[in-house]
């Protein structure tokens, strides 16, 4: 049986609170913000509390927090409140140490594009400039700033309104599309981990709009019971619009020459193999066999 440990927020402080979120609350996307203050002094700096919320109209929002040691507030969003721009460029694996050290606490006016090395091109709509070496960077205006706190560790939700795009066609696939095997995007997780989307860490999950699966609950018992069939494997089953018919049982059994003797732990077992291989409804078929 599992055990659950039960905590009031109250209870956490704020170094404790910001390692529960950061750790459970992952992988966060990383936007990485160039903003500049009035008398323009660039600054750059990478963001995880952050996400995209809007397609119509496109909104993103991050969250520059105030600092957990002593409640003051950041570069960026000092500049934001000077100047309501942001460029918010993606993160790609190739950058991550940069990235990381673009997020050193350097005095006011101190340009992150220089000491992390990255490359500044002009903006079209904005002053801030974008980082060159990111396949896609959003000019953004900033339509609302929300406060949370005023204490260590509050939120200072940016809502940071599209206006232009960049793309690197370096990344598209042949259709024109941003191809999501190439871009290899950064993760932050808990404490100093991160991960990253290269291929060996992606997979797809059929799921088309017009499908109505009809739910794990109406599985059969022995399935939904089974010691050999995950959970996800579960999931997938109960994602079929229909239980196979009889006809469609007997064709799988004489198809793979199932046996009338076979155990219920080897049919599980080559159920599983056959899902897992893609042909769910196939695999049903055998599973009810
Ligand atoms: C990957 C990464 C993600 C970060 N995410 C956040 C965040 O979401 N909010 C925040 O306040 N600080 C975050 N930080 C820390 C800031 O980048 C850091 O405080 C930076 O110095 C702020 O720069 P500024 O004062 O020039 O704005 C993050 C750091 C890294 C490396």
């Amino acid at each position: 049986m599992s055990t659950f440990k039960s905590i009031d927020a109250k209870e956490l402080n704020v170094r404790e609170m910001q390692g529960l979120l950061t750790s459970a609350i992952a992988p966060r996307p990383i936007c990485f913000a160039s903003t500049i203050d009035s008398d323009g002094n660039v600054n750059l700096s990478p963001f995880s509390f952050f996400n995209v919320f809007s397609a119509n109209p496109p909104v993103m929002i991050f969250s520059p927090a105030r600092r957990g040691r002593d409640g003051t507030t950041k570069h960026t969003y000092q500049n934001i409140k000077e100047v309501p721009e942001v460029c918010i460029s993606i993160v790609t694996y190739s950058m991550v140490e940069q990235i990381s050290l673009a997020s050193t606490e350097y005095a006011k006016g101190v340009n992150e594009f220089i000491k992390s090395g990255f490359t500044e091109v002009p903006s079209d709509t904005i002053t801030p400039p974008r980082v060159e070496e990111s396949p896609v960077s959003f000019e953004c205006v900033v339509d609302q700033v929300i406060e949370l706190g005023n204490e260590g560790g509050a939120g200072n939700l940016v809502l940071a309104r599209v206006q232009r795009i960049h793309v690197n066609t370096g990344f598209y696939d042949d259709h024109g599309k941003l191809d999501t095997t190439k871009l290899d995007l950064v993760g932050r997780m808990g404490g100093n981990w991160y991960t990253h989307s290269g291929i060996d860490s992606l997979f797809e999950i059929p799921k088309p709009l017009q499908k109505m699966g009809i739910g794990i609950d109406q599985l059969p018992e022995s399935i939904q019971t089974s010691n050999i069939l995950t959970a996800n494997n579960l999931g997938r089953l109960g994602n079929v619009e229909r239980l196979p018919s009889k006809e469609e049982i007997m064709q799988v059994r004489s198809e793979y020459e199932i046996a009338s003797d076979i155990s219920q732990s080897e049919l599980q077992t080559l159920g599983k193999k056959i899902l897992e291989k893609g042909e769910t409804e196939k695999a049903l078929a055998i599973l009810m066999s």
